[in-house]
């Protein structure tokens, strides 16, 4: 495992490559511009805690590579865990307390869930007004196939009290200075729901120190924020967490805000499901296509909710035709969309995407606004010339 010196060393090499300002497409070409230990092509959004963004062009397998999945991290990786130390316990509200290893946990029944994980912040940059934080442009996304232990069945192990309601992760980061724990809880129905794992794989490997090895919270269909990385303590609580990472940390106004406009916390409630959304993966942005068939392709998701439908406008949003929808499908997980285009003459086209989804929702023109900039789902969009 890199040590976070190492990390840091080739970090710092790579954030000067960073200054050079290169086009999307030649990070993703091209490796050498960011030294991350098993990652590839990424876009740094921040060093000091590594946060990682996957180039839109690269969305275009069901199953993102390990070494492009994104990263979201509050503080530093854990530099010293020792797998043959670590322990998970689950306390608090229950019967009996548990601590497990690493290979009692592994002993199953092992549950698969593909999921797209995507970050509360991503698309934040395109947020209109501006909102601080980590300025995601459209990568915090990616779809893996996980595994492990359903919670559930530690729950039952533990037996709840009837007085467990809400179920807290915390993790093993490493918290600088003043900087609170990253503990989240989520409410005890989705918990001891079987798809809500403690994650020890990732696309049939054992997690990586990026992704929160030796095991992970996987809360699937929701804010990646619920899916607590380097996991060591499950408490079973009588109410909600506190700290700052639910209180003020991820939450969203109850009616949607004014742009601009600052919220009060009593008016607020913690960010949960993930909405409606798809992104164009190619032409890119910016592109110049030569004249004649077009495959115009991306991806959608909709958190719990299955997608139904993609259409795409050649024309603005003038006129929308429906996209195929890929043949690899499971709940929670992305879906791969393509469209076959002829540009009928030489010009600027802004072609746009729409998903729609099971529940009924349709991604919306304009993303509903919110002081942290969260849940970002506007139309994707891309502008393009065509040269005859
Ligand atoms: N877990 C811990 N312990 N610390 C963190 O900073 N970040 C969360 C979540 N789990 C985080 C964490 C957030 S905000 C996201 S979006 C996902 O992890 C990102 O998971 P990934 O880095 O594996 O893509």
């Amino acid at each position: 495992m890199t040590s976070r010196r190492d990390f840091l060393r080739t970090a710092s090499a790579a954030a000067l490559a960073v200054g050079a300002a290169r086009p999307l497409l030649s990070w993703a070409a091209d490796p050498s511009t960011v030294s991350v230990a098993g990652k590839y092509g990424m876009i740094v959004r921040s060093y000091r805690f590594l946060d990682l963004e996957m180039p839109v062009e690269l969305m275009t397998e069901w199953i993102t590579p390990v070494n492009h999945f994104y990263v979201r991290n509050h503080m530093f990786e854990p530099a010293k865990l020792d797998v043959n130390t670590w322990k998970l316990t689950i306390g608090g509200e229950v019967e009996k307390t548990l601590t497990l290893t690493l290979a009692e946990l592994e002993k199953g029944p092992v549950h698969f869930v593909t999921n797209a994980l995507e970050c509360a912040g991503n698309g934040r940059s395109l947020q209109n007004p501006k909102v601080p934080g980590i300025q995601w442009g459209k990568g915090a996304v990616g779809n893996a196939k996980f595994s492990g232990l359903s919670l559930k069945v530690l729950l039952e192990k533990a037996g709840v009290k009837d007085s467990g309601k809400h179920v807290a992760f915390r993790g093993l980061d490493e918290v600088p200075g003043k900087v609170p724990p990253f503990v989240r809880s989520i409410p005890i129905e989705k918990a001891i729901d079987a798809d809500t794992l403690i994650a020890t794989h990732m696309n049939g490997a054992p997690l990586t120190q990026h992704h929160g090895f030796p095991a992970r919270a996987l809360t699937p269909g929701w804010a990646g924020a619920a899916s607590c990385k380097w996991l060591t303590e499950i408490t079973v609580l009588d109410k909600p967490a506190d700290g700052n990472f639910m209180i003020p940390g991820y939450r969203l106004p109850n009616t949607p805000a004014k742009p601009g406009e600052a919220m009060k916390l009593e008016d607020t409630h913690s960010v949960t499901g993930l909405t409606v959304k798809s992104l164009i993966a190619a032409p890119s942005d910016g592109a110049k296509l030569k004249p004649g068939k077009q495959e115009i392709k991306g991806v959608a998701w909709a958190g719990e909710a299955d997608i139904t439908k993609v259409e795409i406008s050649t024309d603005g949003g003038a006129s929308w035709n429906p996209a195929e929808l890929g043949k690899d499908h499971a709940k929670y997980a992305w879906r791969l969309w393509s469209y076959a285009w002829k540009p009928a003459k030489s010009g600027d086209y802004v072609i746009l995407s729409r998903a729609s989804d099971s529940q009924g929702r349709v991604q919306p023109e304009a993303a509903v606004w919110n002081p942290s900039g969260y849940l970002y789902n506007a139309y994707d969009q891309v502008k393009v010339y065509v040269q005859a």
